[in-house]
Order: structure tokens, then C-alpha cells, then sequence
């Protein structure tokens, strides 16, 4: 195993280090995140990205296969035959002109980074394959995770696949899409429905694996996040190494838009690219909590010395008032996002921007992106709207060249898709409970049609 990874606390007035085989989902010292770390001057890196696209003759090696570990200079924890791989992370970019267009950039500008391409359908099988394989080199026998269900439907997959653990899931009761909710029991995942919401799963599954010693699976692990940095590997990779202006990814646990951050951070270390794009995060409106402690409370990076006080208030504030995530966008029901500060220091270090953008918003710009042929799942759609949303308001020039993150796919989330195509608006409150978006701006409604040839050319001709 190389002795070149190890683990360190991010706040630099601890800056504990921890051994790369230790399971930690915080500080033991101060409470705060770790990030695995490199002795970088030890390791063989590449002196140019382009040295990568050799790996790409070599399909049949599952490492070079694999989207994550074709990069494992990049990511270099494990030994070779330590990785745990299921063919994750095949995956493309694909430029839209025709979305460039509905949202006011300039053709040739926006890409779309489809991550629901992956084996789970979501793009949590980068970080799954880093963390599935540091949980192997620790002996670990039992998998757990709290979540919104992509990271249940990952986990199981990776479980069932490899044969190596048993996972367990903490959902909220009724929280999580159809679609992911069928894969966590498709794969075998013991799934927990517990009465409350993804923060109280979260919070339940720490305690859980405090006393168990059961891994932990979410991005509170921090190898989670060496894994997911390989998403903005393709990016580049996609746009011939050259970086963007903008990055655009939705913000919920802030995992992605923390492992993006350090991806930034290390390839511009290591001389790899010369030029930060910017990171934009997108809430939604109804889980917030990233955009109103940036932009209404000031709270910043701040070379590491983050204000906790002003996160304890809003905590405070927010449970006084009884706020709970609440938007059509389940994958982003989160209002205590565990990654809060490394997002801080991404947004910090590569000039990036938090927004709001509501439920309408959120499914218009879904059913745009299904109309341009990719397809996504509402949380997704988040990164879309947000991008219309810093269009609109000029942060972003029309000719600004952005790479959109569709996390998840399509058929993730089909109650969502069809209610919006298909309910009169005026019935959209009662018959859709939470789902309550009145909005519907690119609804395409089935027809109905008598069983008979004249009555099907009627409404062909009428519609
Ligand atoms: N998009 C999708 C489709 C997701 O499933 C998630 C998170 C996000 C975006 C937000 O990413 O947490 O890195 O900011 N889903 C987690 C889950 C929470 O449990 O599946 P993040």
C-alpha cells in the first residue's frame, strides 16, 4: 500500500493527521472534516492530462476501464489490487446548443456532464467504487448510509456486485423517489424507513455506526470525495483539457461541490491546468440553507477559520421555527448539509457562487433538458435552472463556456416527470401533496383517443 495517503483535519488550528486505514467520519480532536491527503512529491503524476488518453486504448484492464481509476495517479490511496471496481463511471459530455439557446448562452457554450449514465443511474458510483475500496482495505463487513436514495441505490449496487458487504439504508419515510427506492430493495439493501426526514436519517446512521462500527458510506467519508473529483476529470477530459468558465452542480449534502473543490485544487497544485472554473451551487428554494448562509449571513471560508457560531444560530433559528426541507427535488431535501464547510472552501478558492432556484423553476428546466434528449431527474434539472438564473442576472456571459452536472437520471423519479406532463394545473395542489408546482411551462400532456382509427387521427391532427 502506498505510505503517500494519509488523513488531516481541515480546520487549520488542529490539522490532526490520521492514518489512511483509520474510519473516520470526523475529527476524533476538534469534530470537523478530514480529507484524505497526498504526499504529492513522493508519487508518480503525470506531467500533462493528456497523458490519460492512453488509458483509453485499453478497455479490457477494468482500471482503465473504469472512469474513476483511468485517473488513479490522481487518486492515489489504494494499491492496484485494492480497487474495488464495477465499471463505474462511463459517462459523457455532451454539448447542447439547443438548451445553450433556450437559457441565453451562445452556441458551443453549454455542456452537459450526464452522470446518469452511471450503473446505479446517478453519478454517486464515482465516489462509491473510492469508498468501497477503502472500506476493503479496512476489513469492513457492513456498509450503511442514510439517504435521499441515490446513495442507498449506489451502495446496494456496489454491495450486490461485489459480494463484500452487507448495506444498510436509513431513508425517510416517504422521502425518497420510486425509482431509487426500488433499486435499494432490487439489490438487496436492508432499507430502514424511519419516521422523519434525510437530516434525521443522517443523524441516526452516525450513532448507528458510532456503536456498531459499521462503515459509513455517505460523504461524511471522505474517500467518498477522492472518487467523486473524477467527475470533473471527464469534464476536462470532455473539452479536450481545456477548463470552463463555470461548473454547475446542485447542492444538497455537498459532497459534489466539495470533491470538486479539491479536484481544482490538486490538479492546479500539480500544474495540470492553469486556469480555476468557477463553482456554481444550486439549492432549491425549499432547502436553502448553503445559499442563505453565503449570501444573507455572510459566512465564509475564511482560510479555515469558519464562523461556527453563525452556523449554530442558523441551526437554532431553523429549529425554532420548525423549517424542514421541503421541494420536488428529493434528492436535495437537505437542510443540514455534512459537507457545509469543505463547500465553503471550494466556492472560496475557485471564486464560486450559491443560488436559490423554486420548484417551477426546477421542472421547467427538467423538461427542457428531456426536450434536448438527455433526460434527468428534478435535483439534477437544479444545475440547469441555476444556470438561467446567473444568465439572467449576468454572472454569466453569453458566451461563457459552462458544464452543467445532470446527477441523476430520468427514470429516477417517473412521479414527478408524469405529474408534471400530465395534471390540469388546478388539480396540481391536492392530487400532488408535496409535489404541489403549479408551473408548467414545457408540459406535454398525453391525449386520449377513442379505439378507432378516425378518432386516433383526430386528435393526431387536432394536437
Ligand atoms: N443530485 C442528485 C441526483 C442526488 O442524488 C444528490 C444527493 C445531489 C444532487 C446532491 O449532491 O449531496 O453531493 O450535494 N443525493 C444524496 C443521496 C444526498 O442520499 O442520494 P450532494
Amino acid at each position: 500500500m502506498t505510505t503517500h495517503a494519509y488523513q488531516k483535519c481541515i480546520n487549520p488550528d488542529c490539522a490532526a493527521t490520521f492514518d489512511l486505514l483509520q474510519v473516520l467520519s470526523k475529527c476524533p480532536n476538534c469534530g470537523n472534516l478530514v480529507d484524505v491527503q497526498y504526499e504529492w512529491d513522493e508519487l508518480d503524476v503525470p506531467e500533462s492530462l493528456q497523458w490519460f488518453e492512453k488509458r483509453w486504448a485499453d478497455r479490457r484492464n477494468p482500471l482503465d476501464f473504469s472512469g474513476v481509476w483511468r485517473f488513479r495517479e490522481l487518486i492515489p490511496f489504494p494499491r492496484q489490487a485494492d480497487v474495488l471496481t464495477i465499471g463505474e463511471g462511463q459517462t459523457m459530455l455532451k454539448q447542447s446548443d439547443g438548451l445553450a439557446r433556450e437559457i441565453g448562452l451562445a452556441p458551443g457554450s453549454l455542456f452537459l456532464q450526464y452522470e446518469g449514465l452511471n450503473l446505479s443511474g446517478s453519478f454517486k458510483d464515482n465516489g462509491m467504487t473510492a469508498a468501497f475500496t477503502h472500506a476493503k482495505m479496512t476489513g469492513a463487513k457492513t456498509a450503511a448510509c442514510a439517504s435521499t436514495g441515490n446513495t442507498s441505490a449506489s451502495m446496494a449496487c456496489f454491495a450486490a456486485a461485489t459480494g463484500l458487504m452487507e448495506p444498510i439504508i436509513f431513508v425517510g419515510s416517504g422521502k425518497i423517489a420510486y425509482g431509487k427506492l426500488s433499486q435499494a430493495l432490487d439489490f438487496g439493501g436492508k432499507t430502514v424507513q424511519i419516521e422523519g426526514d434525510f437530516d434525521d436519517a443522517m443523524a441516526r446512521v452516525l450513532e448507528t455506526c458510532e456503536q456498531t462500527g459499521m462503515y459509513l458510506m455517505n460523504t461524511l467519508n471522505p474517500f467518498r470525495l477522492e472518487g467523486q473529483k473524477a467527475i470533473m476529470f471527464r469534464v476536462l477530459e470532455g473539452l479536450g483539457w481545456e477548463p470552463p468558465d463555470w461548473i454547475v452542480v446542485p447542492g444538497g449534502n455537498l459532497g459534489n461541490s466539495s470533491a470538486f473543490g479539491k479536484a481544482f485544487m490538486e490538479l492546479h497544485r500539480l500544474g495540470l491546468i492553469n486556469r480555476v472554473p468557477r463553482v456554481a451551487i444550486i439549492n432549491s428554494t425549499g432547502a436553502d440553507t448553503l445559499s442563505r448562509l453565503v449570501n444573507q449571513e455572510g459566512l465564509r471560508w475564511n482560510g479555515g477559520h469558519v464562523d461556527d457560531g453563525v452556523i449554530e444560530r442558523f441551526y437554532k433559528q431553523m429549529d425554532a421555527e420548525n423549517r424542514r426541507a421541503n421541494t420536488i427535488a428529493s434528492a436535495i431535501e437537505i437542510n443540514r448539509p455534512v459537507n457545509l464547510k469543505k463547500a465553503l472552501r471550494t466556492l472560496d478558492f475557485t471564486g464560486g457562487v450559491v443560488r436559490a432556484v423554486p420548484d417551477e423553476a426546477i421542472l421547467d428546466a427538467k423538461a427542457l433538458v428531456g426536450r434536448c434528449g438527455i433526460g434527468c431527474e428534478p435535483a439534477s434539472a437544479a444545475s440547469v435552472a441555476g444556470t438561467k438564473l446567473l444568465r439572467e442576472e449576468g454572472v454569466i456571459s453569453a458566451n461563457d463556456r459552462v458544464a452543467c452536472v445532470l446527477t441523476g437520471h430520468q427514470l429516477k423519479d417517473p412521479n414527478a416527470t408524469v405529474n408534471y406532463h400530465s395534471l390540469p394545473p388546478e388539480q396540481i395542489p391536492e392530487k400532488l401533496g408535496r409535489y404541489g408546482v403549479r408551473s408548467a411551462a414545457y408540459q406535454n400532456r398525453p391525449v386520449a383517443a377513442a379505439n378507432d382509427l378516425d378518432s386516433i387521427l383526430k386528435v393526431i391532427e387536432r394536437e
